[in-house]
């Protein structure tokens, strides 16, 4: 299997609720108009709590320091993997299922904070900037992998290494929602560019649940959307979410996605995994959600 260390340093953001207004200018642009901005990477995720934007350096200069915007101080690579056509693995399932053992659970073990961003085809693992020969060393084993440089994919090869493990139980939450997981071709998204406004900038009715995102890796182009189902009433799979998180988790521990992934690889449950500036967001196939809850119930006791 191949891993990509995609050619994007991605900052980690928030926008209060009340701040909003003062944003919405910019998000339109990185959102609708994106021949008017050279931001290559962007993600949004609303959750009750804020609005997290993950964004190039070219999306972050659109948006002004304020009271309102948190920014996390560290530079993030998106890592990619992509398997290379022989399918070794039996598994079906997707998301961060399928790469809790190979990726997710060594870079805990060697105490590497990842922040998790599940598309409806692949799933960008970021890491910080400060730890990625660490990340290159961990995954040199199971990875060929290549960074990404102006277009080009060059081999990396081994550097140094460190070591470690620490792990907290952190409570969890399971709203009633459903969600839809859905992707789209950007050219598709003037089509139904009003239901996102409303989706995205004024749906407080739909507080109370949870998370709704929007992620173009522009490189792809590709864009994943999650809804809440009851919202638009789509056919197709549908996920049920799971909140990980009593206080904001910040940023700098480890092994909070591999806690959740482990279980889920073991029973081969799919899952998307979506990280915001304070929650972590898990979200099983939905008949599987209780599975997931009694697994991880029964991992974290002694
Ligand atoms: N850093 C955590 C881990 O390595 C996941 C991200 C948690 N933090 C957050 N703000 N969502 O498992």
């Amino acid at each position: 299997m191949d891993l990509h260390i995609l050619d994007h340093k991605l900052r980690v953001t928030s926008i209060t609720k009340t701040g909003l207004q003062q944003y919405t200018h910019p998000l339109i642009k990185l959102i609708f108009l994106r021949n008017r901005t050279r931001c290559k990477f962007f993600s949004l995720t609303e959750t009750p709590e804020n609005y997290t934007v993950v964004l190039d350096e070219e999306g972050f200069k659109e948006l002004k320091p304020s009271e309102h915007l948190q920014v996390e101080g560290s530079t993030w690579f998106p890592l990619n993997v992509v398997s290379n056509g022989n399918a070794s693995s039996s598994s079906q399932a997707v998301g961060v299922t399928k790469i809790a053992k190979s990726v997710i659970a060594p870079l805990a073990e060697q105490h590497v904070s990842v922040f998790m961003l599940s598309t409806y085809q692949t799933d960008f693992i970021l890491v910080r900037e400060k730890d990625l020969s660490v990340v290159v060393e961990t995954l040199l084993e199971e990875f060929n992998i290549f960074r990404e440089e102006g277009g080009e994919s060059v081999p990396v090869h081994s550097q140094d290494a460190c070591n470690g493990l620490q792990r907290n139980v952190h409570p969890v939450l399971i709203p009633e929602n459903q969600f839809c997981v859905m992707s789209l071709d950007p050219d598709t998204l003037p089509a139904i560019a009003t239901t996102l406004i409303d989706v995205l900038f004024y749906s407080n009715r739909y507080e109370s649940c949870c998370c709704c995102k929007l992620l173009f890796p522009y490189a792809c182009s590709i864009v994943t959307i999650v809804f809440v189902f009851s919202f638009l009433l789509l056919s197709g799979e549908l996920w049920r979410m799971v909140r990980i998180g009593g206080q904001p988790l910040g940023f700098d521990e480890c092994g909070i996605v591999a806690q959740i992934s482990q279980p889920l690889a073991d029973s081969d449950i799919s899952a998307y995994y979506i990280s915001t500036f304070s929650f972590d967001h898990a979200l099983p196939y939905i008949g599987y959600v209780y599975t997931v809850l009694g697994r991880l119930l029964t991992n974290c006791s002694p």
